[in-house]
């Protein structure tokens, strides 16, 4: 279990030296994604399933319906300053909402997280490709 956390924060390490040290982010701790799990888990995996597939219980009632991370585009961007910004501001229209009511910490935590689940071969997030 520790291992395949090591092995996912590598990978993320990875690329952390382009998309985050352009945008002047930290590359995450452990700890951070240890925290990011933990929130993901309490605030978005009812809409989002666990691994971000968008399988979670209230899904179905959804329109649109959350997307799967791994596979789908994101609207908004897959850049980690994205990412923060669609968890601040939530989509407009959509049952996505603002978790502006977080701290910037826990924001950044579940953005890290967030970004364990996409592929990272490009940065179109999703660019269905192989996977
Ligand atoms: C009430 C259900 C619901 C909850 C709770 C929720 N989401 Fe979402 N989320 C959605 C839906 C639906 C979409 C798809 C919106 C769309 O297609 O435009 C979405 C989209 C997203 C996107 C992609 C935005 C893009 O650019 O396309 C991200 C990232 C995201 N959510 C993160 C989170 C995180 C992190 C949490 C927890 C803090 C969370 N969501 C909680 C329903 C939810």
């Amino acid at each position: 279990m520790t291992r395949t956390l090591s092995l996912a924060i590598a990978a993320l390490l990875g690329m952390s030296g382009t998309a985050l040290s352009a945008g002047k982010i930290k590359a995450p701790s452990p700890e951070q994604l240890e925290k990011g799990k933990g929130l993901f888990t309490v605030n978005c995996v009812p809409c989002h399933g666990e691994k971000g597939d968008g399988s979670g219980p209230a899904a179905v009632a959804l329109n649109p319906k959350p997307r799967n991370f791994a596979k789908e585009p994101f609207k908004q961007g897959t850049k980690p300053d994205e990412v923060f910004k669609s968890i601040s501001t939530g989509v407009k229209d959509t049952p996505m909402v603002g978790f502006a009511h977080l701290s910037e910490e826990d924001r950044w935590a579940l953005t890290h997280w967030v970004l364990t689940m996409v592929p990272q071969s490009g940065k179109a997030g999703g660019k269905k490709k192989g996977k």
